[in-house]
């Protein structure tokens, strides 16, 4: 089956230019001028579109036992989701708690996105404890295809690693040239001050973001930065919320540090008065670390800007208002903590970032594809639209004009964290290693078309 894609501004995160491309089967296999339509092609019109790379989400929870309840969606769902947004890969954790068994919940998880994910799909490997039985499943499971671990420094007793711990498993990943992508908040102080606040009487949602506030979570990133400077594993901070937790990895850096920086679609959109919202309202947007006062996020758009801050995820992590949120009433340290967001983060990337001229185009294809493709072992393969490449491709309609709503979204959740919020562009037509998965705006694909794609280690 071949696909032509006719006339389309071609935008990666280096170049722009019109012209037509040519998937056959499931590869890029030319990119020129008045290409001809191979006999029985299906030929899209893409003019006055634009034609990215495949947008790929570095982190994402689909299946996540948690806080004593599940995230709601599964593949069919979020692969849905993930593709009408533009989103064709998805790097979800892979987290078995500290009781589990490494290789178990490797198996499990892959059980949970194998025939039935839409998209294609990895796995960052979460190292919840370290001892000798893990490290020689961590072995296998790199051999498996993974090349990248995730550790907790926060979520004490569930998810965390002590500091013997920690050391080990960054000396087993530069061992294996396997990035490790880092939690990071100070574990102690964030449950002496829910502790406190608690007893203060303080139990809304307002108050999970005292409980974690901006300097727990630099602090976090500094332990973590002496901890790969020892070591001299790579690593990548998920999810920075703030200036302070930048600067800390910044500093770092400065100094040889290999280390990169995620932020996430809600950092750059919502601040804490979205916690603040009366009514238990605001446990829509209890997320860990929180959200924080508006000025950080000049902050991280700027840090965008200037490349510091190489990726923008979602750390989609959907739990329903009704029965989930609200196990949290009365006591803001049950709330499940996350914000679902998979479907919308092209789209409020685009909208508030490139529309309102906080980044350019190519700084927006290069921090929500090219760099996680780059940084986990996926490119040129992803992230990019070139000969070889996969024929992960978004046609994207800048004049389309809609706003977000719960009733419909492909997210199995019961709310969005944007109700109502006004969009300025939209992907029209979204392929999959050369099958249209969605057309018009629809999902018209196949779920089981989406394929676990295995890495090789590129951090030595
Ligand atoms: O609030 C969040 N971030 N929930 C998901 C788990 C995590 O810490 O990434
Ligand atoms: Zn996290
Ligand atoms: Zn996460």
């Amino acid at each position: 089956m071949s696909l032509l894609i006719k006339n389309g501004k071609i935008t990666t995160a280096t170049d722009q230019y019109v012209a037509d491309i040519l998937c056959e089967g499931e590869t890029i296999t030319a990119i020129g001028h008045n290409l001809p339509a191979p006999s029985g092609a299906e030929v899209i019109d893409a003019s006055g579109k634009y034609v990215f790379p495949g947008f790929i989400d570095p982190h994402v929870h689909i299946y996540l036992p948690f806080m004593g309840t599940f995230a709601k969606d599964d593949y069919d769902s979020a692969s849905r989701a993930a593709l009408v947004g533009g989103t064709t890969t998805l790097i979800e954790m892979c987290c078995p708690s500290r009781q589990e068994d490494a290789l178990e919940g490797f198996n499990l998880w892959m059980s949970k996105a194998e025939g039935i994910s839409a998209c294609d799909f990895t796995f960052h490997m979460s190292v919840s404890r370290f001892d000798a039985k893990t490290e020689e499943q961590l072995r296998q499971i790199v051999k498996r295809g993974i090349s990248s671990f995730k550790i907790f420094l926060a979520y004490k007793d569930f998810f965390g690693l002590n500091d013997t711990e920690l050391f080990n498993a960054l000396k087993l990943a530069k061992e294996l040239g396997v990035i490790v992508t880092a939690h990071c908040e100070n574990e102690t102080l964030v449950s002496e001050l829910q502790k406190q606040l608690i007893g203060e009487g303080k139990t809304g949602p307002e108050w999970h973001e005292p409980s974690r506030p901006v300097r727990v979570e630099a602090e976090g990133v500094h332990h973590l930065m002496t901890f790969a400077e020892e070591t001299g594993a790579h690593v990548y901070i998920v999810h920075t919320s703030n200036s302070d937790a930048i600067w800390a990895a910044a500093a770092a850096r400065q100094r040889g540090v290999h280390v990169w920086i995620e932020t996430v679609a809600p950092y750059l959109v919502l601040d804490e008065t979205y916690a603040q919202k009366p009514n238990f309202d605001g446990a829509k947007y209890v997320m860990s670390p929180p959200l924080r006062a508006k000025r950080h996020q000049d902050a991280i758009w700027n840090a965008l800007a200037s490349r510091m801050v190489s990726t923008i995820a979602t750390d989609h992590a959907p739990f329903d208002f009704k029965g989930q949120k609200e196990m949290g009433r009365g006591d803001f340290t049950k709330i499940p903590n996350g914000i679902p967001s998979v479907e919308d983060r092209v789209n409020l990337v685009y909208t508030y970032g490139v529309k309102r001229g906080r980044i350019d185009l190519h700084t927006f294809v290069d921090a929500c594809s090219t760099q996680s493709a780059k940084l986990f072992g996926l490119f040129p393969r992803k992230g990019t639209i070139a000969l070889g490449s996969d024929a992960d491709l978004v046609i994207y309609d800048p004049d389309y004009r809609g706003k977000i709503s719960a009733k419909a979204q492909q997210m199995n959740v019961d709310y969005s964290a944007f109700e109502g919020w006004e969009l300025e562009g939209k992907p029209t037509t979204v392929t999959v290693r050369g099958k249209v998965q969605v057309r018009d705006g629809k999902f018209v694909g196949e779920l089981g078309h989406g394929q676990f794609l295995k890495r090789q280690p590129t951090h030595f």
